[in-house]
Formats: structure tokens, C-alpha cells, sequence
């Protein structure tokens, strides 16, 4: 992976509607939104950021076999799929670089079906509930992992 190390930032279904979509929950800025200041934020740091957004399971498991050998991390925001999708769980385990789980609102606050991750077992870690700041969390995770003193 020669040149600046590039992160994925994976979305799942319904993110798309990010901004329309039950804004009291996910507040109104739309998922280009995000993506831009996660980008910048990316950048800031020495690092390219590339998004993929998807409402299909096989297809974010496609995109994240791609990353392999490709990416240096994924920030991942799999939506519903966070709290079932064994195929994504196995593709990220099968993912060779760091991998972080970010999420808009708080699932632990929310319904039970929401309190399962089966992302988090293959994640370094998770940040959930800062809603807009939250990506770019992700990214300075990311970034302080992938430098030498996080690594000793
Ligand atoms: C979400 C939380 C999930 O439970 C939900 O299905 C989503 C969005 C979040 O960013 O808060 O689609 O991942």
C-alpha cells in the first residue's frame, strides 16, 4: 500500500436517507454530509477516505473484500445489519487492517434488538451516540492506530 493510507468509510442500508430520516434520532444532516467532513478530516490527517453506501448485505461484503490489500482501515456504520449480518461480521474478520464501528445514536439507549452488535467483536472498538462528531472520531481513531507510538 504505497502513499497515503486509505480508509473506507462503509454504509448501510437506510443511511442513504440520512437527514430525512427520523432527524429527532439522526439528526438532519444528510450522508454526504458526513462523508465530506469525515473526508476532511481524513485528509487533515495524511489520509485518503473513500465511502461506499449500499442497501445490500452481498454488496457491502463484495466492497469489503475489495478493501483487502487496499484499504489501511474501515470505519464502518452497517446500520440494521450491525445487529445480524454474520456475512459482514466473517468478511471484516477476513479484513487485514484496523476496523472501526461508528453509529449516530447510542444503540445501547435504544430498542433491544439494537443492544447485539456483530460487528463489534471484529472492530477495535466503537463510537456510538456523539451523532455528528462521530465520523470524524472514527477517522482520528483510525489515524492514531495506524501511526508507529499507537503501535508500541
Ligand atoms: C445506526 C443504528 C442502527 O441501529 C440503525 O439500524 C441504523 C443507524 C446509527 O448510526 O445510529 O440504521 O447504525
Amino acid at each position: 500500500m504505497p502513499g497515503k493510507p486509505l480508509v473506507l468509510l462503509l454504509s448501510g442500508p437506510n443511511l442513504d436517507l440520512l437527514g430525512e430520516r427520523e432527524p429527532e434520532v439522526y439528526g438532519r444532516e444528510s450522508l454526504a454530509d458526513h462523508v465530506e467532513r469525515a473526508r476532511s478530516a481524513a485528509e487533515s490527517l495524511g489520509m485518503l477516505l473513500e465511502h461506499f453506501q449500499s442497501n445490500s448485505e452481498a454488496e457491502l461484503v463484495e466492497r469489503v473484500h475489495a478493501a483487502r490489500g487496499e484499504a489501511a482501515g474501515i470505519i464502518a456504520n452497517l446500520g440494521a445489519l450491525t445487529h445480524y449480518s454474520w456475512s459482514l461480521h466473517d468478511a471484516l474478520a477476513a479484513f487485514d487492517g484496523v476496523v472501526v464501528e461508528v453509529h449516530l445514536s447510542n444503540p445501547q439507549a435504544r430498542e433491544d434488538f439494537r443492544h447485539k452488535s456483530v460487528v463489534a467483536p471484529v472492530a477495535v472498538g466503537t463510537i456510538a451516540g456523539f451523532g455528528t462528531v462521530g465520523y470524524v472520531l472514527a477517522v482520528r481513531a483510525v489515524a492514531c492506530l495506524l501511526s508507529p507510538v499507537a503501535r508500541t
